[in-house]
C-alpha cells in the first residue's frame, strides 16, 4: 500500500527556552526535523508532509532541501488538529504514518515494523514500556489485553497513572479510517485541544483492533522537550556512531570523547585520538592518525597522514603522508599534495602545495600556488590582501623562502630561486636567483647601555 508520512512540527517547544523553534535545534549537526525527515525518506514514503506553525518561515527556509509538502497549522490546537490540516490532501488509498518533529532517533526498522503491523487491521500504534512513564499518554488495555484507549497524563486517574506502557505518539492508519476518526474529535478535555490520541478510542468503538509494536530501544522514542533531553540524546547518538565506526575497524581512543556531525568514511586502521570533532562529509585514508582535539570539516585526509593535536582542517584536501600540526589551520580551498609538512601556527588558505613542500613554523600562506619541495621558513608570510583585493602568490618548485620573509602579492617566484631571510619581496624573482633584501647592519663597538636613574 502507498505510504504518506506526516511529521508534526508546529509546536513552539517552550521548555527549550529558546528563540528558535524546537525542531530547529540540532543533534549531531542536523536539525531534529531533518533527522525525522531523513528517516521518513529511508522508509520509502511516497509523500512526506510537514505540519509547521511556530516560526513557520524560519523552519521552511532551513529545510529547503527537504522534498516535502509544507502544511501550515496557524493555531496550534493539538496533535489531532495538526493532522486535520493535512488529512484531506492524502489519497484515501494511502497508509499514513504519523511522526513527531521532536523525536529524532526513531529507527527505520522500528517504523517498518509499525507499517507492516497496520496491514492487518488498518491501524497500528508504537508503544513502549518505561520505568518512569510520567508525562506520557498511557495505553489502557482491556481484560483480553487489547488496547482500549489512550489517556493523557493530565486526564489519567490515579490507577491509570500507574500504567507503564506509554504512547510514543507514532502510529500508522489507513487514510480513509483516520479521516473518519479525526472528524469525531472534540476538544472536550482538560487541555481544550483536539488530541490525536483520542482516535484510538474511536477505532476501538468501530471494532477495529489496534496493533501495537515496540521499538528496538527505548531511546528511539524519546522526545526532546528541554536542553537536558537534547544533550542526553546527543550523547546516546554519538556513542552509537562511535560503536558503528569501531565495528568498521576504526580505533577510537575513547568512544565517549568523539563527535561526528556528518558522515565519516575511513580506510583501514585509522586511529582517532580523544576529543576529535568531525563535521560534514569527511574521508580519512588508510592508516591515518588524527591527534587529540582536532576539528575536521568537509575534508579528505590522505593515506598515512598524521594530523597532530589541536589542528583545524576545513574544506581541504590533505595528501598522503602529510604531517600537519600541532596547532595548524588549513582553511577552505586548500589542497596539499603528498608528503607535505605543515607545522605549528601555520595557516593555509585557498592554496595548493606541491609534493614535499614544507612550512613548519608560524606562517601564513594565502591564495598561493606553492611548487614541489619548496621550503618556507619560520614566520614567512604571503601579503595577499592590499586592503581592497586579494592577489596570488606563485612559488615554483624547489624554491627556498628564508625566515620572516614578506611576499607581497601579486608575485611570482620562479623555480629554484632562493630568498634570504628577512626579505620583503614585491617584484617577481628569476629562476635560480638569490634575492637578499635586508638593511646592512650598523655596528657600534663597545657600546655602553644607558642606566636607569635611581
Ligand atoms: C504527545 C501525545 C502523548 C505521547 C507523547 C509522546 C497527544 C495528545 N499526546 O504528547 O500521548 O505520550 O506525545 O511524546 O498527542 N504539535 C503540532 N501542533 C499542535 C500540537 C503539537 O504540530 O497543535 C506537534 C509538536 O510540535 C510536537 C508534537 O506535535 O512535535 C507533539 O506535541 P506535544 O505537545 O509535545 O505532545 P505531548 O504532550 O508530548
Ligand atoms: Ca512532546
Amino acid at each position: 500500500m502507498p505510504l504518506s508520512a506526516v511529521i508534526l512540527a508546529a509546536g513552539m517547544g517552550k521548555r527549550m527556552r529558546s528563540s528558535r523553534p524546537k525542531v530547529m535545534h540540532s543533534l549531531a549537526g542536523k536539525t531534529l526535523l531533518r533527522h525525522v525527515y531523513d528517516t521518513a525518506r529511508r522508509l520509502s514514503c511516497d509523500e512526506v508532509y510537514i505540519v509547521h506553525g511556530h516560526g513557520a518561515e524560519q523552519v521552511r527556509a532551513a529545510h529547503e532541501t527537504c522534498n516535502a509538502r509544507w502544511v501550515e497549522q496557524a493555531q496550534q490546537l493539538g496533535t489531532g488538529h495538526a493532522l486535520m490540516q493535512v488529512i484531506d490532501a492524502i489519497p484515501a488509498s494511502h497508509h499514513v504514518i504519523v511522526l513527531y518533529g521532536d523525536v529524532p532517533l526513531v529507527g527505520v526498522e522500528t517504523l517498518s515494523a509499525l507499517v507492516d503491523a497496520a496491514g492487518a487491521t488498518g491501524f497500528s500504534l508504537l508503544t513502549a514500556h518505561l520505568d518512569n512513564p510520567v508525562g506520557y499518554g498511557r495505553i489502557v488495555r482491556g481484560a483480553t489485553g487489547k488496547v482500549v484507549k489512550i489517556v493523557e497524563q493530565c486526564d489519567a486517574s490515579e490507577q491509570e497513572q500507574l500504567l507503564r506502557e506509554i504512547n510514543t505518539g507514532m502510529m500508522v492508519a489507513r487514510a480513509d479510517l483516520l479521516q473518519n476518526w479525526l472528524n469525531l474529535l472534540t476538544d472536550d478535555n482538560v487541555q481544550r485541544e483536539y488530541l490525536l490520541t483520542d482516535v484510538v478510542g474511536h477505532a476501538v468503538q468501530q471494532g477495529i483492533e489496534v496493533q501495537t509494536v515496540f521499538p528496538a530501544s527505548s531511546m528511539e522514542i524519546k522526545g526532546v522537550n528541554d536542553r537536558a533531553q537534547l544533550a542526553e540524546l546527543e550523547r546516546h547518538h554519538q556513542l552509537e556512531q562511535a560503536q558503528a565506526l569501531m565495528r568498521q575497524g576504526v580505533s577510537l581512543a575513547d568512544p565517549a570523547r568523539f563527535d561526528l556531525r556528518g558522515t565519516l568514511a575511513t580506510g583501514e586502521d585509522v586511529f582517532i585520538d580523544v576529543n576529535v570533532v568531525i563535521e560534514g562529509e569527511v574521508h580519512i585514508g588508510h592508516r591515518a592518525v588524527i591527534g587529540p582535539h582536532c576539528v575536521i570539516r568537509a575534508s579528505r585526509i590522505g593515506d598515512e597522514a598524521q594530523i597532530h593535536a589541536h589542528s583545524v582542517i576545513d574544506n581541504a584536501e590533505i595528501g598522503a603522508r602529510n604531517r600537519i600540526g600541532p596547532f595548524a589551520r588549513i582553511r577552505p580551498g586548500s589542497s596539499l599534495n603528498e608528503d607535505v609538512h605543515i607545522g605549528n601556527f601555520v595557516e593555509v588558505k585557498q592554496s595548493t602545495l606541491g609534493q614535499g613542500a614544507k612550512a613548519n613554523h608560524l606562517s601564513y600562506i594565502g591564495d598561493s600556488e606553492v611548487g614541489a619541495r619548496v621550503n618556507i621558513g619560520a614566520g614567512a608570510i604571503t601579503c595577499n590582501y592590499d586592503g581592497v583585493e586579494k592577489h596570488k602568490t606563485i612559488i615554483g618548485d624547489d624554491v627556498f623562502i628564508g625566515s620572516n620573509t614578506e611576499l607581497i602579492a601579486p608575485l611570482t617566484i620562479n623555480p629554484g630561486a632562493t630568498i634570504a631571510a628577512g626579505a620583503t619581496i614585491s617584484k617577481d624573482v628569476e629562476p635560480g636567483a638569490l634575492t637578499v633584501s635586508r638593511r646592512e647592519n650598523r655596528v657600534v663597538p663597545d657600546w655602553k647601555r644607558g642606566r636607569k636613574k635611581t
